[in-house]
């Protein structure tokens, strides 16, 4: 069990970290995340959930000067956690009194923790997903953590017996999962929702795209429309903590083994995380 998190510059145990009740990312949701596979003692694509971060960061107008690199090196060492997973939140920081406005010149909380829960292993168990229309806000691109809409569409999922919930537009589009990027394959193409403002740009996914041209496997970023169901041939779901995982059912309809180039591009999938972790160096 990790016993200890990183807050504002320290080494806490978790049972002794502090927040205040004002801080924004408490009140108001008003903080950024990420969420990083750990695989021995690897962080996995490190720069880019860092340069996510802080293009989200900049984008919302929040500013902290921490080398979170240096930190995360230490954390890992001190807990020599090598499988699992890592949060960063940085909220806008602990205001004088509950205001929509934020004062001027907060210091940003930066919070870190590390967690030995394994993220699914490659490939992933076929999962049952339920579409549900995306009542999300309008700017799915940043990693907010006010995440209301994903938690209750996957309390739903789960009341009703489903994995994942995947977002699907008023017009039939296919856009994400609660947590996690999607795929559908139609007639030999693979098709995954353009990047904008309606889903996050899933590092999981860019890497999949990657193994789609290294592999010459067709795609196209346009999304797969609800109405075409009957001539999808396979589903995938990825991300993070989801890894790369079969469809095995969407809402009503099932989709059969053998779930044959998922599973290929699963097991791409780690050959690129293991050749990650064989030449990552601080
Ligand atoms: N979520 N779409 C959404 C809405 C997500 O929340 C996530 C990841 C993804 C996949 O992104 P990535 O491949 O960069 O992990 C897509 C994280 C894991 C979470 O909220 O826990």
């Amino acid at each position: 069990m990790i016993q200890r998190c990183f807050l504002n510059g320290d080494f806490v145990s978790l049972e002794r970290a502090c927040l205040s009740p004002l801080d924004r990312g408490f009140l108001f949701g008003d903080a950024i995340y990420e969420v990083i596979k750990i695989r021995e003692g690897v962080p996995l694509w490190l720069n880019e959930h860092l340069a996510r971060l802080e293009r989200n960061l900049e984008e919302v107008g929040i500013t902290h000067d921490l080398d979170l690199k240096y930190f995360i090196n230490i954390y890992l060492k001190k807990e020599g956690l090598k499988f699992g997973s890592l949060y960063i939140q940085i909220s806008r920081g602990t205001d004088r009194f509950r205001e929509h406005l934020p004062s001027k010149r907060l210091l940003p909380t930066v919070f870190m923790l590390l967690s030995d829960a394994v993220p699914a292993s490659l490939p992933s168990d076929p999962l049952k997903v339920i579409p549900i229309d995306d009542f999300r806000w309008g700017r799915c691109d940043i990693k907010v953590t006010s995440l209301a809409a994903n938690v209750l569409a996957k309390i739903k999922a789960q009341k009703e017996g489903f994995d994942e919930v995947v977002f699907v537009s008023s017009r039939g589009e296919v856009r994400e999962g609660g947590s996690s990027s999607v795929f559908v394959k139609i007639g030999g193409i693979w098709f995954t929702h353009p990047l904008d403002n309606h889903i996050l740009p899933g590092i999981t996914r860019e890497k999949i795209l990657k193994i789609f041209r290294d592999k010459g496997i067709e795609y196209i970023e346009r999304p797969a429309l609800i109405k075409d169901i009957e001539s999808w041939e396979e589903i995938c779901v990825c991300g993070t903590l989801t890894g790369v995982a079969p469809v095995a059912r969407f809402g009503e309809v099932k989709f059969s083994l053998p779930f044959e180039e998922v599973i290929r591009i699963a097991n791409a999938y780690d050959e690129l995380e293991r050749n990650y972790v064989d030449s990552f160096s601080w």
